[in-house]
């Protein structure tokens, strides 16, 4: 584990894919105090105050993982997320596709940058942001909350760095070892919202639905309460009603 900190850099997923152009040993993370332009999903910018969170990137060299499962490396991120944040607070789930939800309010977004090589993966940036410390949030994300919001303390972002880490660790190696069962398992054990009935919204409106899994290769798999019927979806082809 090679931890190189950043005062301040535009985004440490942009600083990783830059690096990546040069050699660099896997398991190197760019740890950022403060991101000019932190980057989220479906083209965001992701708020984090300067010094209060976790916003870092982990290159990985998943070389032995075929192109169409790179879904599962969300799956061990959110799962050693959901592991290091479970020891502080209840509730914490993994919400499809990226996110750690502590009940309707998202504490983490991962944002992860694959590059492939033929028909497997070279590298995996994994950018991962956890608020820890940041006590009011001011852009117009739907629903963020720290740890601190939520337990009225502070926290050292090393300890919860290192604890994350480690975590994110063993369910790479468990991967590493093929065990994707035990991976595949605790991520539907643990997910937001599985099994129970809620309202979604596709490019029809909205529907009433329960989520019953996942595909290999990321897809939600969502039953329709009025049809009965099972349907798959890719990220931004549904949207959960919170
Ligand atoms: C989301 O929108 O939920 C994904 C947010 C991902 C944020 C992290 S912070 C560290 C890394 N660097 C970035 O620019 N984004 C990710």
């Amino acid at each position: 584990m090679n931890i190189i900190k950043i005062k301040e850099v535009t985004s440490t997923n942009i600083y990783a894919v830059e690096k990546l152009k040069e050699q660099i040993p896997e398991w190197t993370v760019y740890l950022a105090d403060y991101q000019l332009n932190g980057k989220g999903q479906k083209g965001n910018l992701w708020e984090s105050e300067q010094g209060k969170n976790l916003t870092f990137s982990i290159v990985l060299e998943p070389s032995f993982l075929a192109a169409n499962k790179q879904y599962i490396i969300s799956k061990i991120a959110c799962l050693g997320i959901k592991k290091t944040l479970s020891d502080y607070i209840e509730n914490v789930k993994i919400k499809w596709p990226n996110d750690v939800y502590v009940g309707n309010k998202k504490i983490c977004g991962i944002l992860i940058e694959n590059q492939i090589k033929g028909t497997t993966l070279s590298n995996s940036i994994i950018g991962i942001g956890i608020n820890i410390n940041q006590e009011h949030f001011f852009s117009d994300a739907p629903n963020p909350i720290s740890l601190k919001q939520l337990t009225n303390t502070s926290y050292n972002l090393d300890d919860l760095l290192l604890k994350t880490l480690e975590n994110i660790r063993k369910y790479y190696s468990l991967l590493q070892k093929e065990d994707d069962n035990i991976i595949n398992k605790e991520f539907f054990e643990n997910m937001y919202r599985i099994g129970e009935w809620h309202k979604f919204i596709n490019n029809t409106g909205v529907f009433n639905g329960r989520i019953d899994g996942v595909s290999e290769i990321g897809q939600l798999q969502i039953t329709n309460k009025d049809n009965n019927i099972q349907k798959e979806y890719h990220f931004k082809e549904v949207a959960f009603v919170i």
